[in-house]
């Protein structure tokens, strides 16, 4: 039986689907392990279930073991793997698309609704009662009629697309290319980021992490938006440079963001903590219970893909 080091504690039934599949070095204690810890567990193993809570950087990735084959990460995904570096080592890297599509997308629409119509106030001012309702209290933007621009339409861009669509917003997108007519579904392709940024009155980044989107809105690119736009992000902290985004809140350039995911997690810039215009939730996206197990099981049947037939369809590098 193959052994493989599953780094974060599954849900109860995922993790017995592992040990009946694999001999497998569950983490019970859901310990948050270093880089070192991972080298030293991984000891004797075929293959490492990770998460996105942890950096598999060259240095560690070099430092594994060489019985180490896959590394099958419990994300769709991977910006927290060196793929290169695995791919150099023979490692194959796998993510798991799909399934959490529906999820993600539920709380890119949960961050729209959020950010336009001032949730964070609004929850705010109900816990500390004392309210007081006005044909102006707490008046928000509404999203019948605005323009969408959807940064990476891939599935969960789609999905996002297809319900804000329902809630009236006209969506652009952004993408290295055109979709076929079937998945556009009506909406406007640019293919310059500058066009779309140009004419989203809400931003939905929805693209990976990669080398090329790092800090892929900046100082720069923020002054494409018009004013008083909306940014949500679903996809990566790293796409968004946090000082410029703050910037840009403070000057109203950028009226409000609504944000799951952060640099740094959960170490979030202090910045988006105590505005009022920030709709801020802690990386949520993939969290349903429906979702969870379908995302851990399918890390599970990469691995026995792999080594059943020495390849994976869900391999990324
Ligand atoms: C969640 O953020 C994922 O990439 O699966």
């Amino acid at each position: 039986m193959k052994k493989i080091l599953v780094t974060r504690r599954l849900l109860r039934s995922c993790e017995d689907k592992a040990e009946t599949n694999f001999k497998a070095i569950l983490n019970s204690n859901d310990e948050l392990y270093s880089q070192k810890k991972i080298i030293e567990l991984s000891n004797g193993c075929d293959g490492i279930l990770s998460s996105l809570t942890e950096k598999l950087d060259s240095d560690t990735i070099n430092k594994l073991p060489e019985s180490v084959k896959i590394i099958s990460n419990f994300a769709v995904g991977f910006g927290n793997i060196d793929l290169d570096a695995a791919k150099k080592r023979g490692i194959a890297v796998t993510n798991t698309p799909d399934v959490l599509t529906d999820a993600t997308a539920e709380i890119g629409v949960l961050l729209i609704l959020g950010a336009c119509r001032r949730a964070s106030e609004g929850i705010e001012s109900a816990r500390q009662g004392g309210w007081k309702w006005s044909a102006d209290y707490l008046i928000g933007k509404q999203l019948t009629g605005t323009k969408l621009g959807i940064l990476g339409m891939g599935r969960i861009g789609q999905k996002i697309a297809k319900v804000a669509k329902s809630l009236g917003m006209i969506i652009h997108y952004h993408n290295r290319s055109k979709l076929n007519d079937e998945k556009e579904d009506g909406a406007i392709y640019h293919q310059n980021l500058r066009d779309l940024l140009e004419q989203s009155e809400v931003l939905s980044i929805c693209c990976p992490a990669s080398k090329e989107t790092i800090d892929l809105i900046n100082k720069d690119t923020i002054e494409y938006l018009p004013k008083g736009a909306i940014v949500t992000n679903i996809a990566r902290g790293d796409i968004v440079d946090d000082d410029a985004m703050i910037d840009a809140l403070n000057r109203r350039k950028v009226y409000a963001v609504g944000l799951d995911v952060y640099k740094n997690e959960p170490n979030l810039n202090s910045g988006y903590l105590n505005h009022k215009s920030a709709f801020i939730l802690p990386h949520l996206g993939s969290a349903t219970k429906e979702t969870r197990t379908a995302m851990a099981n399918l890390a599970i049947d990469n691995i026995v893909e792999f080594f059943d037939t020495g390849d994976c369809r869900n391999k990324v590098n």
